[in-house]
């Protein structure tokens, strides 16, 4: 019998470490890698929510703090709520985590019993079917297509709801693909969700401010405010405000709810960093048009990935709505061989083989729950991405 818990062996390890580690081992024998596999921005964190973590820390701001969030930061994730989704939401119904990642676990975890089931849209953040396995539940994948621009429909959404469902965990714009629900999609789902009362939504709106061409964000609790009492509302501040290695996450809901996520949290990690929490209210409060500057920055990244992605024979590249990722499909090159005779079976081989013999780093699509495709995070610069795509298009042209 293995001294491991019976949990573990439901959870598979991360299939994007298989890629990240050959990319490290290649890296260190001394070979050219360009990584496009991080899902984090390149950007610093802007200087006055440096300066305000640095100033909580010389206040000795560093001691416990309440467990799921200091007082002040609960106001100003309210004030923003209300402000940027006009979603009304007391302290009492917000919960602060060490990151976003910690926010969906405890909820998960606060809620699920075995057999319960939570659906969850495919192409999918690799993390959600993990942690509901951690969790005692069963996900229940619903797939997107590309032809629909990796977004449900209604009745995709319809079809994965049976009697046994808790949630659905929605993300968009969406890692991996980038696709965002417009108003009317949206609506489309929460109608849905109306028919059956016992489902309740998690949205994951972690990449709420990284949008483009106008797209205009919205958040299920603000489309249909009939699910209002049936939605947590998640986000944080790890991609916009390029604070990954702060470990904020933050979500709102009903106080019962947030109650028992902070049980959860009280007898594990306790608060996330007091530090962290400080830069956090100046990231909310402070001045936000560095995210337009960002965005554009993204936004011409994006345009020059897909393009000359779009220009390989075999490829299909759709332009994502938002987010830092794009998500292109190999159908055409599915059966072709590279010059050392590896035969792309697969999205896996695919990314296996540029990766060997180009130094260039994507997460294959069996990762996130759709293939064939491959993931590309333009959160790195002009220029390597530019290198890292003449690349790709060199390793295509010679597949026969
Ligand atoms: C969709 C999505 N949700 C949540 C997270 C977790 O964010 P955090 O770093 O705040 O834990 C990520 C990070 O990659 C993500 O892509």
């Amino acid at each position: 019998m293995s001294f491991l818990s019976e949990t573990l062996s439901r959870v598979k390890p991360s299939p994007t470490i298989a890629v990240t580690t050959l990319a490290g081992e290649l890296k260190a024998a001394g070979k050219d890698v360009i990584g496009l596999g991080a899902g984090e921005p390149d950007f610093d964190t802007p200087e006055n929510i440096k300066a305000a973590g640095i100033a909580a820390i010389n206040a000795g701001k560093t001691k416990y703090t309440a467990p799921d969030g200091i007082p002040e930061l609960k106001q100003a994730i309210c004030d923003k709520f209300q402000r940027e989704n006009g979603l009304d939401y007391t302290p009492q119904q917000v919960s602060v985590g060490t990151g976003g990642k910690q926010i969906l676990y405890n909820a998960l975890m606060a809620t699920l019993n075995p057999g319960d089931e939570v659906v969850i849209p495919a192409p999918y953040w690799v993390s959600y079917p993990d942690m509901v396995l951690l969790a005692g539940g069963t996900p229940v994948i619903a797939p997107a297509t590309l032809e629909n621009n990796f977004k449900i429909t209604p009745a995709d959404l319809e079809a994965a709801i049976t009697p046994k469902t808790k949630w659905l965990i929605f993300n968009s714009p969406s890692n991996p693909t980038g696709a965002g629900y417009s108003r009317d999609e949206l609506k489309g789902l929460t109608d849905v969700l109306l028919r059956h009362p016992h489902v309740w939504v998690m949205t994951d709106d972690m990449y709420e401010h990284l949008a483009y061409d106008g797209f205009e964000f919205c958040t299920p609790a603000q489309i249909e405010p009939a699910l209002y009492d049936r939605t947590l509302t998640c986000n944080g501040v790890s991609k916009a405000y390029a604070m990954t290695g702060w470990r904020i996450g933050y979500a709102a809901g009903p106080v019962e709810l947030i109650a028992a996520m902070r049980k959860i949290q009280s007898q594990s990690t306790s608060n996330p960093c007091s530090i962290s929490q400080w830069a956090a209210i100046e990231a909310l409060n402070g001045p936000q048009d560095f995210l337009t500057t960002n965005n554009a920055v993204f936004k011409r990244r994006r345009d020059l990935v897909v393009s000359m992605l779009s220009e390989i024979p075999g490829v299909t590249c759709p332009v994502p709505e938002g987010a830092f990722y794009v998500y292109p499909s190999i159908a055409g090159l599915i059966g072709k061989t590279t010059p050392s005779g590896v035969t792309i079976d697969n999205d896996e081989t695919f990314s296996r083989a540029l990766l060997e013999e180009t130094g260039v780093a994507v997460v294959f699509g069996a990762a996130f729950g759709l293939s064939p495709n491959f993931r590309v995070s333009y959160a790195t610069s002009d220029e390597a991405l530019r290198t890292a795509c003449e690349r790709i298009q060199a390793f295509c042209a010679k597949l026969t």
